[in-house]
């Protein structure tokens, strides 16, 4: 099965990592279908991709909703065809105290951090059984590689999906579908500055820099190279790995 030509769900690609995502892989010849809630901004981006030649389409799909992603896997699949590639990408932060954490935080956030990659991965999954191929990635956090304080709810969420990918992986090998995660460290998007505007970082952009080998911040498109390689034919014996992308912080 070549990887040119098959369509692809990225999840949240309307922003950030997913939208850099969606552009390398379209730049390959992939048709992407964009899940995002913004469906504003899904507009726009989705207008200007196709302005540049992509086969692209959105669909405005809460991934935490059972009944919406199937309902728009149906819809993708009559609109691109079978569902080969999954990049589980959306998701949401939080930071508090655990004391402070409420059932409903806890709830939203492994809604759509966890249940969201659950649902659209079995949803997805009985194209990439009939085909005997498939590529899933999942991205995580670097949190869940070590933790981090006032944010519990989300490396829990970011923990279980490490969890869900080695599983799945050993599940699915057999099956020509490899399953991986790419856990970000600190890449600069709307969600990192948002954080960092909203005072939730006790450390600075320009710390976190000074601590990193390489002595930067990540950028969207190191996340998305690193996605398209797990996704190519030529990665088919990588699965179930944890691959950092995140210039050498937690190795
Ligand atoms: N930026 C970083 O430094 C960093 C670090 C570690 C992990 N991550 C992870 O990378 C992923 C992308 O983050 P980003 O920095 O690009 O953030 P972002 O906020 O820029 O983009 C996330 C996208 O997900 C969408 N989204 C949120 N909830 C959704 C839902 N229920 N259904 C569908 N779409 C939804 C948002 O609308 C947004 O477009 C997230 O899972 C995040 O946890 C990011």
């Amino acid at each position: 099965m070549p990887f040119e030509g098959t369509t692809a769900i990225v999840t949240g690609g309307a922003s950030g990592l997913g939208l850099a995502i969606t552009e390398a892989l379209v730049a390959r010849g992939t048709k992407v279908a964009v899940f995002d809630v913004q469906a504003e901004l899904l507009d726009t981006e989705v207008a200007r991709l196709r302005e540049g030649g992509a086969t692209v389409n959105g669909y405005v799909v809460d991934v935490s909703d059972r009944f919406l992603v199937e309902a728009a896997v149906e819809r993708v699949r009559a609109d691109l065809g079978p569902v080969l590639i999954l990049v589980n990408n959306a998701g949401i932060v939080q930071f508090g105290k655990f004391s402070e954490i409420t059932d409903e935080l806890w709830e939203r956030v492994m809604a759509i951090n966890l249940r969201g990659p659950f649902l659209c991965t079995r949803t997805v999954l009985p194209d990439m059984k009939a085909a005997s191929w498939g590529r899933i990635v999942n991205i995580s956090s670097s949190s869940a590689q070590g933790g981090e304080a006032y944010m519990s709810a989300y490396v829990s969420s970011k923990t279980g999906l490490i969890g869900l990918t080695k599983s799945l992986a050993l599940e699915l090998g057999p099956k020509g579908i490899t399953v991986n995660t790419i856990p970000p460290s600190m890449v600069v998007t709307p969600m990192l500055e948002k954080s960092i505007a909203g005072g939730s970082f006790y450390d600075s952009l320009e710390h976190f820099v000074s601590i990193t080998p390489v002595r930067r911040a990540g950028r969207p498109e190191d996340i998305a190279n690193a996605t398209v390689f797990l996704c190519e034919d030529a990665s088919s014996y990588i699965t179930g790995q944890v691959l950092g992308v995140n210039g050498g912080r937690k190795t």
